[in-house]
């Protein structure tokens, strides 16, 4: 069985969303879970958060920043196409239940997984506010869904380009210091959930925990097989080794050892740029090789 791709699209530079058909992912995904890809028989497998899905269309949306050799392959497909395999929804979904108010947070390309949270906790009856960041305004996206799934949205750039000049971090320090008092003016913010680079995920548990508010970040840690049983994925939370496939992606994110995750990420940097390097000078070779009229 193949996946075939329904629409294509750039959002931002280097930025796609995707729509393919997967029936059978499309009806068990929950707000949090994510798929493990493989372009075709002799590609990579590569974790990707499922954005958005439709049970009764039978699709699944993934937004996909190009980045290596896999990211920039996939995005050279286009609607027509097809993908070998696309394995899920994998992981935990992510706790949907009425917490009260709940703080989202989306950093860059973490905007895409913390939409369908939002949208969750906001239809099981939770004050949504919504904070979301990038570097600049032309590479922010979902803007419009992201206020649709929010009671209120929060915008920054580091470039202050839109919205509060500065860093997501801002905002929700600012919150829990001014912002959210309840009829005793006590803190009344009962949960914060923060996708984004591991740097930005590790400033806001910084900014929460001094205030005690329950923090959640996804982790992004490096997959192979997304099953808990290669153990590339392994991560340590409150000094205990858990593999984000299975255990996670989700954690608590002031029991994260974010220093780990960052330089296991940082692990297979010379094979991934050897990797890339490679397929540039291939697709340069190929360019040479056509024919000019
Ligand atoms: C649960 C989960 C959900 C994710 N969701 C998204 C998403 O929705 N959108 C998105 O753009 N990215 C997402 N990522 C990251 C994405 O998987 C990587 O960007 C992608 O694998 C890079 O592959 P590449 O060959 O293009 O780049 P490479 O050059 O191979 O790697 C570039 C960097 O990407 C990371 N990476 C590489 N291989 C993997 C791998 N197998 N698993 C995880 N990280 C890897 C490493 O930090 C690496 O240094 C997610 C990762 C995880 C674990
Ligand atoms: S990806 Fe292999 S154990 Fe998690």
């Amino acid at each position: 069985m193949s996946f075939t791709i329904l629409q294509k699209r750039e959002l931002v530079p280097t930025l796609h969303q995707m729509e393919i058909n997967a029936p059978r992912v499309a009806r068990k995904a929950m707000p949090g879970q994510f798929v493990i890809l493989r372009i075709d028989e002799y590609g990579e497998r590569i974790p990707l958060t499922i954005a958005d899905f439709d049970a009764q269309a039978g699709t699944i949306t993934l937004i996909f920043q190009e980045i290596g050799k896999t990211t920039r392959q996939l995005a050279s497909l286009a609607a027509g196409d097809s993908i070998a395999d696309v394995a899920g929804p994998l992981g935990n979904p992510s706790a949907i239940e009425k917490f009260g108010t709940v703080v989202c947070v989306g950093g860059g390309v973490g905007i895409a997984p913390i939409f369908p949270i939002a949208r969750a906790l906001k239809s099981a009856g939770n004050r949504v506010i919504s904070v979301i960041g990038a570097r600049s305004a032309d590479i922010l996206f979902w803007e419009d869904r992201m206020n649709e799934a929010s009671s209120e949205l929060y915008i920054t750039t580091d470039d202050g380009t839109k919205g509060h000049h500065g860093f997501v971090t801002d905002v929700v320090q600012n919150l829990l210091e001014h912002g959210e008092h309840d009829e005793h003016g006590e803190r009344a913010i009962d949960r914060v959930i923060a996708i984004g680079p591991p740097v930005m995920m590790r400033a806001v548990a910084g900014v929460t925990k001094p205030f005690g508010v329950r923090t959640v970040v996804s982790l992004n840690p490096i997959m192979v097989d997304g099953t808990g049983m290669c153990g590339a994925c392994r991560v340590l939370v409150g000094g205990v080794t858990k593999f984000a496939c299975v255990d996670g992606p989700e954690f608590d994110a002031h029991e994260v050892d974010f220093t780990l995750l960052m330089s296991r990420l940082a692990m297979y940097l010379p094979e991934e740029k050897e990797a890339l390097d490679c397929d540039l000078r291939s697709s340069v070779g190929e360019a040479a090789a056509e024919p000019t009229v």
